[in-house]
């Protein structure tokens, strides 16, 4: 069989994450895949860097047009930010390479302008690791759930935020020590600050609510608030009444409008979503025909995304590439609802 050959930009945690994969499961996901997945090169900025994973000295690069090469037919884009990940992403599609990238802030922004570049170009573009790292809901909202009109979706979308809650709670760590530790743990984005301030969940909120009412909305549009001007006082005082505090990200239809928001928000103790710790992240999805179905697992991290980047290279591997291309139709046969404003 034709192996599918991978160019992957970015060696950090979620790139090491999908080499430990691809390596150390090879021979699985030759089977899933129905043919070998082989990386043809990874690049990085710094290739004197100490890296978790072994790789041979002729893989690695520093040359960002190595993804051009005839062989390559996929390009993996990790590498976080908007700018550079923008180019790399266009530069991928015009050499005729599809793409896969967990960068949801690159998807807020550019993403209509990158969907139509590569529909142009017969390419796709794998995002499932954008959204709530390792859980399937880019595939359940756009593929799974598709016989539903979806009526309101909610969650933690953001792992380092809740993880940091968790740890000043019930693990009597301060704000500071919870922000360190998520960064160590490879939870956080290269600036912290799009997480704790909402900005993280609100790109991931944005992607869903086009998925799932195929309006986008720019984040200027909405109320968006994070966990950073909570106290430890506020956390403890919300547990004394019986409720926990989780940062929610919330869109749902009223009255033929879309009602977006980020905020932390206090939920009684005991529901599913008060229960969720760590880095986890839970949706809770409404649809006409379904009722409410929920999603929860890891958000963040290392293995849990790159499991999620892998499938979406099994996908392509499988040719079930075309995914995207329905999605961009939907997107566009739909009337854009209006947007309840922010106060
Ligand atoms: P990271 O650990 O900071 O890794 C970034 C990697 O990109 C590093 O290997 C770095 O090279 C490389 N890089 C940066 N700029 C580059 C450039 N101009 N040219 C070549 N290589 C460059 O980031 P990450 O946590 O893996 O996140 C990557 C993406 O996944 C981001 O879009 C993030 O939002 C998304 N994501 C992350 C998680 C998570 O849990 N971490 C979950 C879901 C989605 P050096 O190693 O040489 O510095
Ligand atoms: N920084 C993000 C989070 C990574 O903590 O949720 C997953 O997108």
């Amino acid at each position: 069989q034709q192996p599918m050959r991978v160019a992957m930009v970015g060696l950090g945690t979620v790139g090491s994450g999908v080499i430990k994969i691809l390596f150390e499961q090879a021979e699985r996901i030759t089977r899933r895949a129905g043919r070998p997945i082989v990386v043809e090169s990874v690049v990085v900025r710094d290739p004197t860097k100490v890296r978790s994973v072994n790789l041979a000295d002729d893989l690695i690069d520093t040359a960002i047009d190595v993804i051009e090469h005839p062989d390559v037919d996929v390009v993996c884009e990790l590498i976080g930010g908007t700018t550079t990940a923008g180019d790399i992403v266009r530069q991928a599609l015009q050499a005729g390479k599809h793409v896969v990238t967990a960068n949801k802030a690159l998807l807020c922004e550019q993403g209509d302008e990158l969907f139509q570049l590569a529909r142009e170009l017969k390419r796709a573009i794998g995002f499932e690791a954008a959204v709530a790292g390792g859980v399937p809901i880019i595939e359940a909202v756009s593929q799974s759930l598709s016989a539903n009109q979806i009526t309101s979706l909610e969650g933690i979308l953001n792992g380092t935020s809740n993880f940091i809650l968790t740890e000043m709670l019930d693990r009597n760590v301060s704000y500071e020590d919870a922000v360190a530790k998520a960064q160590k743990k490879g939870y956080a984005e290269a600036d912290p600050a799009m997480d704790v301030d909402g900005t993280d969940a609100a790109q991931k909120l944005t992607l869903l609510a086009q998925l799932a009412f195929g309006t986008k909305a720019d984040l200027k549009q909405f109320p968006r608030q994070g966990i950073d001007k909570l106290d430890l006082a506020d956390l403890k005082y919300a547990d004394t009444l019986g409720y926990r505090i989780k940062l929610l990200a919330v869109a749902r239809l009223a009255d033929g409008s879309l009602e977006l928001h980020t905020q932390p928000t206090l939920i009684r103790k005991y529901q599913p979503m008060a229960d969720v710790d760590d880095a986890y992240n839970m949706i809770e999805l409404e649809g006409d025909a379904v009722g409410k179905t929920w999603f929860s697992g890891m958000g963040a991290g290392q293995m849990p995304t790159a499991s999620a980047v892998v499938s979406d290279l099994i996908d392509l591997a499988v040719g079930r590439a075309q995914k995207t291309f329905p999605l961009l139709d939907l997107w566009q046969s739909q009337k854009p609802l209006p947007i309840l404003p922010a106060d």
